[in-house]
């Protein structure tokens, strides 16, 4: 059995200790400023040990630390366990600034470690297998991308004006957060993000945050050309990802949070062939990530998201927001 400690055990690091625990291969530790949090954690799951201080836990005693606090607090937390050469699993997005970025990349090339950066879609099945047939050629060279997003944040969190999301310095905002996972996905299946524009607005949720909760971003990967068009205000719940290749289309929709289907279209006849779905992979998210974290400490290479490409990410994010600021 590994032994995992998982660091900020909010809405995210609730779904790691189920995810890991489901694994049936590891046992789960914790550690959270917030006491009263543990306390309902210890009710609810099978788990080893309880700390509130993450600096003053001995981590060389574990496998690997999975880090879920607010995303100003990664890098620290991060180089800590490079110091300790602890493997580590770190929440997206890697950080909120650039301060510290390289010197964690040094650190973690140095240690040797295995580490990733827990962009969720590299591990679930029905994005790798879009991933699969984008490198497949059957849709020739993909040259450009559409990431079209948008849920209403407020249903699935309605804590939002009191967490990270509602504040820029802990890495809140869609443009921050939730774009970031498209870019993520667009520099996996395209390549390295070169440069972007945005236009960001708070059209809905007002007050209750400091953030935007709608944005448009371009930019460019490797050459091909991307526009992500994403909100955290609409009712319906969806994804649709279009990859336009030189010989034909292929897309990724989300029909409904339990539905994805992937499909292809080579002509103008206005059909479009189906060629997978997937049902219900929205439970096992996170135990997907964890069989994915676990096959990598296993010495198995996974496409996983590294540090260097999470810092490309920020680094797109961060320039796209200087280059658009009025
Ligand atoms: N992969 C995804 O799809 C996804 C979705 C949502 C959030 N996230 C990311 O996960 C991270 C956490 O988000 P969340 O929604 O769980 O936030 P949250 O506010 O619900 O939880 C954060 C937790 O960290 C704890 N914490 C803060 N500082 C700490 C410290 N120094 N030591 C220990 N615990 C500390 C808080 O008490 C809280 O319980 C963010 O980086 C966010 O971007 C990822």
């Amino acid at each position: 059995m590994k032994k995992i400690l998982i660091v900020g055990c909010g809405g995210i690091g609730k779904r790691h200790i189920d995810g890991f625990l489901r694994t049936g291969k590891c046992r789960v530790s914790v550690c959270d400023i917030d006491n009263e949090k543990l306390q309902q954690l210890e009710n609810k799951y099978p788990l080893d040990s309880l700390f509130t201080d993450f600096f003053s836990v001995d981590i060389s005693k574990f496998d690997a630390v999975l880090i879920a606090t607010p995303a100003n607090q990664h890098i620290k937390m991060a180089k800590r366990c490079c110091q300790m050469q602890v493997p580590f699993l770190l929440e997206k997005p890697l950080a909120v600034t650039l301060e510290g970025v390289d010197e964690l990349i040094d650190m973690s090339k140095k240690s040797n470690i295995v580490c990733a950066v827990g962009y969720t879609r590299r591990s679930i099945p029905s994005f790798k297998k879009f991933k699969q047939l984008a490198d497949s050629g059957m849709a020739g060279e993909i040259k450009m991308a559409n990431f079209y997003c948008g849920q209403d944040y407020r249903k699935y969190r309605p804590d939002y004006s009191n967490i990270y999301f509602s504040r820029r310095s802990t890495g809140g905002g869609v443009l921050r957060d939730f774009v970031t996972h498209f870019i993520d996905l667009a520099q996996w299946i395209l390549g390295k993000p070169k440069r972007g524009f945005a236009l960001t607005a708070n059209l809905v949720f007002g007050n209750a945050v400091e953030t935007d909760d709608s944005a448009i971003v371009i930019g460019e990967f490797a050459g091909k050309l991307a526009n992500f068009y994403c909100n955290g205000f609409q009712k319906p719940n969806e994804l649709v990802i279009d990859l336009a290749g030189t010989k034909g289309n292929l897309k990724y929709t989300l029909a409904t949070r339990f539905l994805s289907k992937i499909l292809f279209s080579n002509d103008d006849s206005g059909n479009w062939q189906e060629i997978v779905c997937f049902h219900d992979e929205i439970f096992d998210y996170y135990l997907y990530q964890a069989q994915e974290f676990l096959k990598m400490l296993d010495g198995e290479i996974c496409e996983l998201t590294t540090l260097e490409e999470a810092a490309e990410n920020l680094k797109f994010i961060i320039d796209v927001i200087e280059r658009s600021k009025d």
